[in-house]
């Protein structure tokens, strides 16, 4: 009998989560194929990052960047800093934003164990990604605590569809898919981002509920930070 677990909604698929060395050797088998979709990664889900993540402000920390595909759509006059574990990914994020015109730097890092400071970063901004971290919780802990009181946790996710007969699919097949590409296909980002705490200003699905743009504040932040943040939207 296989020792699988079937991944239900929510719950990580595959009998472990994989560890950071297996993730990060599988993604320099990915690097070369992601760079050269690039162009039908943009198309397909373009719209979106420049909806969630066009008006990202301030010192912007992208948690796993992989090739630097937000960067495109961050304005800018953004500080950017990407992180990633995958230094084939990061090689063509580089390359990415000397093309730009985006004041930013690349670094080798565990989003679990981010090495930067409490409350040092404007804007958190992550895509695709809780669905390959080993402990997604703890990514998203390591996001709130970088995050400064007032900023924004801003997350672009896939996840279970609305739909049954595609959530039955991604169901099935959760453990093949995890063990071929290292992502939890069917797992629920909102429910992660509620479970680690972080106040959810917005949420919203498309494409038939397979993504998710998240807006989330800081965890410590308090109501004086949530009412002056509300009244600076207002005021557009
Ligand atoms: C599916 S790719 C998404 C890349 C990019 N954000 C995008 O939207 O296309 C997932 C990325 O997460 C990175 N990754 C996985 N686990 C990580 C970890 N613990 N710390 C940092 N990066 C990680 C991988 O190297 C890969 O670049």
């Amino acid at each position: 009998m296989s020792s699988h677990t079937t991944g239900s909604a929510g719950e990580p698929a595959g009998p472990r989560p994989m560890s950071l060395e297996e993730i990060r050797d599988s993604y320099a088998d990915c690097a070369p194929w992601m760079d050269r979709f690039d162009w039908l990664e943009r198309r397909l889900t373009g719209r979106y990052r420049r909806e969630l993540f066009g008006d990202a402000s301030g010192r912007v920390l992208d948690v796993a960047c992989g090739n630097g595909v937000n960067f495109p759509y961050l304005p800018s006059d953004v500080d950017l800093v990407g992180i990633d574990i995958s230094p084939e990914m990061l090689s063509s994020a580089r390359d990415r934003l000397g093309d730009l015109e985006v004041d930013g730097t690349v670094r080798r890092m565990d989003a679990q164990d981010l090495a930067f400071d409490d409350d040092s970063f404007d804007t958190v901004i992550s895509s695709l990604s809780t669905c390959t971290f080993p402990d997604p919780v703890a990514a998203l802990e390591e996001m709130d605590r970088v995050c400064r009181p007032g900023g924004r946790i801003l997350l672009f996710e896939h996840g279970r569809s609305d739909v049954g007969p595609i959530a039955r699919f991604q169901d099935r097949f959760a453990d093949v898919h995890y063990a071929s590409a290292g992502c939890r296909w069917n797992q629920e980002p909102l429910e992660l981002v509620l479970r680690t705490g972080l106040p959810v200003r917005e949420a919203e699905t498309r494409a038939l509920g397979i993504l998710t743009l998240i807006e989330a504040r800081p965890s410590q932040e308090s109501i004086v930070d949530t009412i002056r943040a509300r009244l600076s939207t207002l005021a557009g």
